[in-house]
């Protein structure tokens, strides 16, 4: 099971590819997420990704296409893998079924999550993030059982730095111009399915599942 999530910001890939890892038991790699594990450890990587990260632009392609295959060259993505965050734009998809092919391997399925505009920023703005594990709430949508900690380890919630409204713009921006058009991408090699995803997290996680399962991926 090698599936790409696709979607803009806010949409619930992050959310949706920790439920489905753990489902079906297969590594969530998420690049936003490894890229601020770096800036946080102040890596030569993460310096070189915290002005983009912190605007909302993309960081080159090059920098986050060694970090992505490295990860992706480990033993534990040999069963399958939820991507999230990556590919981004046609050169990383480029990049991507380079680097698989190099291993015997392909992605078999790429999972387009949709919804308005004024949602995702509603999700974006509200979004709280554990600063220890990196589990996700939201003040409003997704409560944790106290205000402000973590109900998975306890620790304080923050909220990310690009989650602010001009930063948010800058990021859907972004998409509209540089990543939407991978869906065609992947429609041109009949791997793409689309689900919309402004319903109940559980609800969406339902529905991915079971598209995974009626096409056999
Ligand atoms: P990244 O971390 O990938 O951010 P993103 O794509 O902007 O996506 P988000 O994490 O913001 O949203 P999400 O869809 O995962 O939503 P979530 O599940 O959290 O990238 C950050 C930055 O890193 C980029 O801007 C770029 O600079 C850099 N970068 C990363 N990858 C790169 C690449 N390949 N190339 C170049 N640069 C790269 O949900 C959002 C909120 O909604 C949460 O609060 C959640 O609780 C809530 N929620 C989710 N689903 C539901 C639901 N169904 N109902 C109610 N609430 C929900």
């Amino acid at each position: 099971m090698r599936v790409v999530l696709l979607g803009p910001p806010g949409v619930g890939k992050g959310t949706q590819a920790t439920r489905l890892a753990l489902r079906f038991r297969v590594p969530h790699i998420s690049t936003g997420e490894m890229l601020r594990d770096a800036i946080r450890r102040r890596t030569a990587a993460g310096a070189a990704a915290e002005a983009e990260v912190a605007a909302g632009r993309l960081v080159p392609d090059e920098l986050v296409g060694q970090i992505v295959g490295e990860r992706l060259g480990r033993e534990d993505c040999r069963v399958g893998f939820f991507l999230d965050g990556y590919p981004r734009n046609l050169a990383q998809a480029a990049t991507l079924e380079r680097l698989l092919a190099g291993a015997g391997m392909q992605v078999d399925r790429a999972v387009e999550l949709t919804a308005g505009e004024e949602m995702l920023v509603r999700r974006l703005s509200g979004r709280r993030t554990c600063k220890a594990c990196g589990t996700v709430f939201h003040v409003d949508l997704n409560r944790p059982r106290r205000d402000g900690v973590c109900d998975a380890c306890g620790a304080p919630l923050v909220q990310r730095a690009d989650d602010h409204e001009a930063v948010i713009r800058e990021r859907l921006q972004v998409y509209r111009e540089v990543t939407a058009p991978l869906a065609a991408y992947f429609r041109d090699r009949g791997l793409l399915r689309t689900v919309a995803a402004e319903g109940s997290v559980d609800g969406v996680t339902e529905a991915i599942t079971m598209l995974l399962g009626e096409t056999g991926c």
